[in-house]
């Protein structure tokens, strides 16, 4: 029999190509008619038309619509409080969260504690209770992914520059529409890398400490839909097929690190990102194939059934040269930015060990001595451009 576990709610999700055009059934569902909707999106969006396109359904419907697009890179804490006060002085009726992870965290976050008198940063860390009410939230992934759509942790940069995160399920929006033409458009280098952190959350999810029998239903249908179709989706833009299967990979891994929480490659890509600016994606595929090889050594089974959920049978090991392959099929080049060359392997360690990252180190199955992650560290570090021959 299974040992115990807890699993959480999953929202509401509506799958389909061409899905997204019908937003404006979704906003009469969810939203107050009386209340503009305000849109929160990457501003990359914006550019491509992806975003007026829901505009104009929405307002062929008669609702009133407002836009914050303030979000570039990775959310800080000023674009966070910016998209606050944005949806409270709109007195937005409902929030729709449009773009990659970084828009879908700013508006979740904003659209929950819009209705409190308090800014993000009271809730980062657990430092209050979220409020129970809040805006309501419809999200629209354009990337497979971070799987933030289904996450009840939200990442931003606070004004010390620590990863911090906003953690509840009440940041869960009330609906999730996934649209595989929402993804057509991201360029091959970026279906790359959020492809390849989906891959890590579920293959992290189903691997580490608490792991569990209904999470593994999700973590290794991810891991078999991401296996199959992220190289398609990053040579075949256009391939609706590939797009599909991984932003249905995406959900489920999304779903699954939700549940069961991240592990090692976690923790050093937000290490590593507390050094100086790096995709947080980027940083977790390197991360993962710098601790795989010594996770799967003394695998007594999940890294088994993980690698059997990517097509390659029950053996651990025969992920780790796969893994590699993939990232090298992928057009990944182990590189990390300039800026990295100058800071050693040393305060890349200490991030790992700092109190935000420590629970990723503790997830791990095989114990984590201080030696593996100066080894760890240092083999990240080596990426730098200034290690390099
Ligand atoms: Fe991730």
């Amino acid at each position: 029999m299974a040992a115990g576990f807890a699993a959480r709610w999953v929202p509401e999700v509506h799958f389909g190509v061409g899905r997204a055009g019908r937003v404006a059934d979704d906003a009469a569902a969810l939203g107050d008619p009386d209340r503009p909707v305000v849109l929160v999106s990457d501003a990359a969006l914006v550019d491509l038309g992806i975003a007026a396109r829901l505009l104009a359904a929405l307002e062929a419907a008669g609702a009133r619509c407002a836009v914050f697009s303030e979000i570039a890179g990775e959310p800080k804490q000023a674009q966070l409080e910016a998209a606050t006060d944005f949806v409270r002085r709109h007195h937005a009726g409902l929030v729709i969260c449009l773009g990659g992870g970084s828009a879908l965290d700013v508006g979740k976050v904003a659209a929950t504690i819009a209705l409190s008198d308090d800014g993000p940063a009271a809730f980062a860390m657990e430092g209050k209770p979220l409020p129970k009410r809040g805006v309501p939230k419809l999200c629209l992934p354009t990337t497979a992914g971070t799987g933030s759509e289904f996450s009840s942790t939200n990442i931003f940069t606070n004004q010390a520059g620590r990863k911090v995160w906003v953690w509840g399920s009440e940041t869960k929006p009330a609906r999730v529409i996934l649209d595989p033409e929402l993804t057509v458009s991201l360029p091959a280098r970026l279906t790359a890398w959020t492809g390849l952190d989906a891959f890590a959350h579920a293959l992290e999810s189903c691997t580490n400490t608490h792991r569990h029998a209904w999470n593994d239903l999700y973590a290794h249908r991810a891991l078999g839909l991401i296996a199959g179709a992220l190289e398609t989706a990053v040579r075949e833009p256009g391939n609706l097929a590939a797009r599909g299967a991984m932003l249905l990979g995406s959900a489920y891994a999304g779903i699954a690190i939700d549940n069961c929480s991240a592990g090692l490659a976690h923790n050093l890509s937000h290490a590593l990102a507390a050094l100086g600016p790096v995709h947080h994606s980027l940083a977790t595929a390197f991360g993962l194939e710098i601790v795989l090889g010594w996770q799967v050594a003394t695998d007594r089974g999940p890294f088994a059934a993980a690698a059997d959920a990517c097509g390659l049978g029950p053996d651990a090991r025969a992920l780790v040269p796969w893994y590699g392959d993939l990232l090298t099929r992928c057009g990944i080049e182990r590189r990390l930015p300039a800026h990295f060359c100058r800071l050693g392997a040393a305060a890349l360690a200490a991030e790992m060990r700092a109190p935000e990252t420590r629970y990723m180190r503790r997830s791990s199955v095989r114990e984590v001595t201080d030696a593996d992650i100066d080894r760890f560290a240092a083999a990240m570090m080596a990426l730098a451009d200034g290690d390099r021959g």
